[in-house]
């Protein structure tokens, strides 16, 4: 199968979701889609809704009306186990491992409680050197950039069908967020798909295949890097670039 044959094929398809946090409505009928092997940039301002698309999807927090749907099945009302295990992995803001165990401890966790092997620890260690160096290292004694590396390897060792990343490269130094975008260029060339949230205009749209822009809850634009890098009018208004 060629690469332009496997991105026709829609692996997510959300449908016009409407998602709230007790009365405050937040996602306002929000409609996305990414096919197979893409790597789909969701790009916003500061509290529009950007990781609350991410919990929608993953069954964090479902939508009220609206569906979703994922490998051809409607996943709108399912769980977060049950979307783990058919692939949909999130690595959250906050970088989620265990800061009591070891680097080592973390991948191997993710390991054995996966449904299908994803990468070895040999891969692993062979993309990731920083974290075969910092095997034996505690979570809480790694730093940023090591944090969110171990957030995604833990990703990899899965079977992940959908790898969710929310502001991957926020908070990190400027040699490490270039470190973090190369390890996401290699999943995607490796064929991964990649929902990809960014305030990080350039750096998203440095890898993405398609962007969608996000205000107020909604989708507000859709297109390729290039045309979005070509409308002032969008870059401005919900961007501010
Ligand atoms: N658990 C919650 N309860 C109530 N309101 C929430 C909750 N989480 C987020 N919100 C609100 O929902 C809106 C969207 O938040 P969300 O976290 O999705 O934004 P975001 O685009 O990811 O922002 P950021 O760039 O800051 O990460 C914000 O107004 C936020 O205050
Ligand atoms: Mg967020």
């Amino acid at each position: 199968m060629t690469a332009v044959a496997a991105k026709t094929d829609t692996l997510l398809r959300v449908d016009g979701i409407d998602t709230y946090y007790g009365d405050s409505h937040i996602l306002r009928g929000l409609s996305l889609e990414i096919r197979r092997g893409e790597t789909v940039a969701l790009l916003g301002r500061n509290g529009v809704g950007k990781t609350t698309t991410l919990k929608s999807i993953v069954g964090w927090v479902p939508p009220r009306n609206g569906t979703i749907s994922f490998a051809g099945a409607d996943i709108t009302r399912a769980d977060m186990m049950a979307n783990a295990r058919r692939g949909i992995s999130l690595v959250p803001e906050e970088r989620r491992i265990f800061t009591n165990l070891s680097v080592f401890e973390n991948i191997k966790l993710a390991q054995v409680t996966a449904r299908k092997a994803g990468w070895s620890l040999p891969q692993v260690y062979d993309r990731f050197p920083r974290l075969k160096e910092r095997a034996a290292n505690k979570g809480d004694e790694i730093s940023g950039g090591e944090k969110q590396m171990l957030a995604i390897a833990r990703a990899l060792v899965q079977d992940t069908q959908l790898l969710l990343l929310d502001e991957p490269t926020e908070g990190l130094a400027p040699l490490i967020v270039r470190e973090v975008e190369a390890i996401v260029r290699e999943i995607k060339a490796q064929g991964m798909t990649i929902l990809l949230v960014e305030q990080n205009f350039y750096s998203a749209l440095a890898v993405a295949d398609r962007c969608y822009v996000i205000d107020q809850g909604a989708i507000q634009f859709e297109g390729t890097p290039d045309e979005l890098r070509g409308n002032t009018e969008v870059l401005s208004k919900y961007l501010h670039v």
